[in-house]
């Protein structure tokens, strides 16, 4: 397994792989693996076939997050993320540095970024103004980079996954986007690296993302329901948790994003919610 670190060499590899005629899959993250990554990592492996090339890259990008957000404490272990990744035969990890990925940035010269203006505008967005500016330019230079056939997203970040979406139809990128399903503990949690943030209390009330997913699939399950109710129902549950605080729920269209009044079968939910300092986003068909 290669380490590449600069963005010349990112690209020198690449265009020697491309010469050969293998196929390379690209999964994004900011480390902390866990099995919800590990799974991308398989889907882009089969996407490429066993020939193909598989590029992890891990990159905290600054960008995407507030002023106010979890940048500096956000977890990190990098030697167990090198052993997931080599017992998962990734062929390549990116390790940019920020320099290499924001070259002047700390002498203020950076000063192009890529904005998506209509998907980022609700859930998300609306919580994280200058979140998706930081996603979407960062992703787009990362293609740059690796310049993948295809790259693997996962749907735990369904909005996010939406926005690359339309980024790379918009901007040409000649590739594919991949979204991959949600990764779960046993008892329904979204994996997250977050989820390392939470106290023992916190991680038993963290359930109630999954359970409010549940409620609303059985309450919708027959006959539509509105979404003002829908809400309400959500708040009430999340309330009965004394560590939860609701940020958002969105019932929406899951192509366009556009909210519905009307919760049926097939609408998508997603919510964010609070326990303690640590804030989980979860989505799902219902
Ligand atoms: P990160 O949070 O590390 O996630 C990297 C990828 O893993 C994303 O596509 C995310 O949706 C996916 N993922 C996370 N948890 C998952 C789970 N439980 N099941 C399946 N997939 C899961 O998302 C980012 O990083 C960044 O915004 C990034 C795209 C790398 C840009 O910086």
């Amino acid at each position: 397994m290669q380490t590449i670190r600069t963005v010349g060499s990112m690209q020198r590899a690449a265009r020697a792989w491309r010469r050969t005629d293998r196929r390379i899959g690209f999964v994004p993250t900011m480390g902390y693996l866990h099995d919800g990554h590990m799974s991308l990592v398989r889907e882009a492996r089969r996407l490429v076939g066993p020939q193909g090339i598989v590029v992890v890259s891990i990159y905290v990008n600054p960008t995407q997050f507030a002023p106010t957000e979890d940048l500096a404490k956000y977890p990190r272990d990098l030697r167990r993320d090198y052993s997931l990744c080599r017992t998962e035969g990734v062929d390549a990890v990116f390790l940019p540095s920020d320099a290499a990925m924001y070259p002047g940035k700390a002498e203020g010269r950076y000063s192009t970024y890529v904005v998506e203006e209509r998907l980022t505008q609700g859930m998300e967005g609306a919580s994280r103004p200058t979140h998706f500016r930081g996603v979407t330019t960062v992703v787009a230079k990362l293609f740059n980079c690796v310049l993948p056939d295809v790259a693997v997203f996962g749907a735990k970040d369904w909005q996010q996954a939406a926005v690359i979406t339309r980024m790379t139809t918009d901007l040409d990128f000649p590739l594919k986007v991949v979204v991959a399903k949600t990764r779960r503990e046993k008892d329904g949690l979204a994996m997250s690296s977050r989820n390392a943030y939470l106290s023992t209390e916190e991680r038993a009330q963290a359930t109630v993302l999954r359970r409010a997913l549940d409620a609303v699939k059985r309450a919708v399950a027959k006959n539509p329901v509105p979404a003002v109710e829908m809400t309400q129902a959500v708040a009430r549950l999340i309330a009965t948790r004394p560590a939860a605080r609701l940020d958002y729920v969105a019932f929406f269209d899951a192509k366009t994003l556009e909210p519905v009044a009307m919760v049926t079968r097939g609408t998508r939910m997603a919510l964010a919610v609070r326990l303690g300092k640590t804030r989980l986003i979860d989505n799902d068909r219902l």
